[in-house]
């Protein structure tokens, strides 16, 4: 049997380290579910994915201007849990896909 080749690598920080995972398109549904199988952060998640709860809230500490786009339910949710800037992103809204290789991404509380 074939083993995809892990072809993206992210840089993952939460409370303070930071892990480095790789993976391959396909693996994960979205960031956040990355996120919640690889670091274990407790109650990321609560809708499941549908950009209502703000618990995957993340900062995009490279991120170039492909994933700067937002729809306008995932921006609601963000301005209704903090008030910053534009490299905040529900992690449940972005793809792993390769325009996410090299991505380092800091974890916020959920
Ligand atoms: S999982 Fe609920 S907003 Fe992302």
């Amino acid at each position: 049997m074939n083993q995809r080749e892990k072809n993206i690598k992210l840089f993952i920080e939460y409370n303070g380290n930071t892990q480095t995972i790789e993976t391959f398109a396909g693996e994960y549904r979205n960031l956040m579910v990355l996120i919640k199988d690889q670091l274990w952060v407790e109650g990321i998640g609560e809708c499941g994915g549908m950009a209502r709860c703000g618990t995957c809230l993340v900062e995009l500490l490279n991120a170039d201007e492909n994933l700067a786009v937002i729809d306008s339910k995932e921006a609601a949710v963000i301005r209704r849990s903090v008030n910053t800037p534009a490299t905040l992103r529900l992690a449940c809204q972005i793809l792993v896909d390769e325009t996410v290789n090299g991505l380092q991404v800091k974890v916020l509380e959920p």
